[in-house]
């Protein structure tokens, strides 16, 4: 535990400064895989932080977060003035910030917006490259800002926003924000168009998947395998902890960044075998062979769109983007989970990966348990010390 805690520290030592004057943050989500580490960020500077949530801990929240910050229980799924504790607090007249990790479906952003009308400075909202899939991008190169256009005709628009719900549905978010601020007295907000978004404490475990793939691939039946049609696709990731880093330098940067979408990707582009085959060597399993397979239904956990990678010049050029090369981003995740498999602190998310793993690559539900055994040395499930 402590050994990765110095390790993230040093990315991100942050000058308490003297004199620092606390924002209020709002932060919906912040519970999960970049919001926990975005949270973090600003406990550790000083702000005074209200997360909304269901209230599910996960990882290491319960610690890391939990006990620095005002939590309030409500579900995005219903409006929020329906929430019970957010309806009681009444402590802050005004956010500095709302840092939006949680909105799926516009209802969500205009309800945030309705409910704390002229009581927000800032709006950043969490945004995927998914938008892209739904719109008319008319180049083959790295997917722009700019192609974040639904199709003009009504007919074409409806088809596109069939073919990616999700994708649909964060554009309609982006699309509340952007028409309220045309309004008078609307927010100044920013759209982070995030990729597949890579690091410690992925609630999605599919980083960590292929890294148990690799690691136990001598007790696994189903090999690992990457599909032809992947072989030449290029594929953007963006480091967790990039990330964090961004959404806390927009919370006091100046106005004249906001009113825009950014993309935000690593400045490599791999292909899924460069990626697998980098996994590789950081784990030591030169030997592993990756075939091709042919087959319609071979697994595979990236990329989660079909579009291509994203190009991130304009975050670049206007916020000093300067991702962590994906080799580094590699090594750290790759030695976050070799860590996590063994840290019983991590009870619920070990069980996760370990009931996916045998859902995915197995037959035999045994397997995965010797696996862990004979790689790890771990007897589970099991009640003794393990580290
Ligand atoms: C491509 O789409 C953009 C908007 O997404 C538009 O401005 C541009 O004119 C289009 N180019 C062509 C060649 O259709
Ligand atoms: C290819 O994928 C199919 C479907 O998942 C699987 O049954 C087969 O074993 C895989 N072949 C190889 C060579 O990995």
């Amino acid at each position: 535990m402590e050994g990765w805690k110095l390790l993230v520290t040093v990315g991100w030592l942050f000058p308490t400064c003297q004199g620092y004057d606390p924002k209020n943050i709002l932060v919906l989500g912040g519970n999960g895989f970049i919001g926990a580490a975005t949270s973090e960020r600003l406990i550790a500077r000083g702000d005074n932080l209200v997360l909304v949530n269901r209230g599910n801990w996960y990882w290491d929240s319960h610690s890391t977060v939990k006990p620095h910050v005002k939590h309030l229980t409500c579900d995005r799924q219903r409006q929020l003035r329906h929430c019970e504790d957010l309806r009681r607090f009444k402590d802050f007249v005004y956010f500095d910030v709302v840092v939006d990790f949680s909105a799926y479906h516009s209802e969500a952003v205009e309800d945030v917006l309705d409910l704390l009308k002229g009581r927000v400075g800032r709006y950043i909202y969490i945004s995927s490259d998914s938008v892209y899939e739904v719109c008319s991008k008319n180049h083959s190169n790295p997917s722009r800002e700019s192609d974040a256009v639904r199709p003009m005709n009504a007919e074409e628009k409806l088809q596109m926003a069939g073919k990616d719900d999700y994708g649909h549905r964060k554009l309609e978010c982006e699309e509340v924000l952007v028409r309220q601020r045309q309004e008078e007295g609307g927010v100044p907000y920013v759209l982070l168009r995030l990729p597949d978004v890579i690091g410690p404490r992925d609630n999605t475990y599919r980083w960590w998947m292929y890294q148990m793939w690799l690691r136990l691939s001598g007790y696994l039946e189903r090999q690992i395998s990457i599909p032809k049609f992947l072989m030449d696709q290029k594929l953007s990731f963006v480091y967790s902890l990039d990330v964090a880093d961004m959404v806390v330098k927009l919370t006091d940067c100046e106005l004249g960044k906001f009113d825009n979408a950014y993309n935000l990707g690593t400045d490599e582009m791999p292909t899924l075998l460069e990626v697998l085959e980098l996994m590789k060597r950081q784990l030591n399993l030169e030997n592993t062979h990756i075939p091709v397979n042919d087959s319609a239904e071979a697994i595979y956990l990236f990329p989660s769109v079909k579009l291509g990678p994203v190009d991130s010049s304009k975050a670049k050029d206007m916020l000093n983007w300067t991702p962590t090369s994906f080799e580094t981003i590699s090594r750290q995740t790759i030695r976050f989970y070799e860590f996590a498999i063994r840290n019983k602190g991590f009870v619920l998310a070990r069980k996760e990966i370990i009931r996916n793993m045998q859902a995915y690559f197995t037959k035999q539900p045994h397997n995965v348990l010797y696996g862990l055994n004979g790689v790890y040395g771990i007897k589970y499930p099991d009640t003794h010390d393990e580290l």
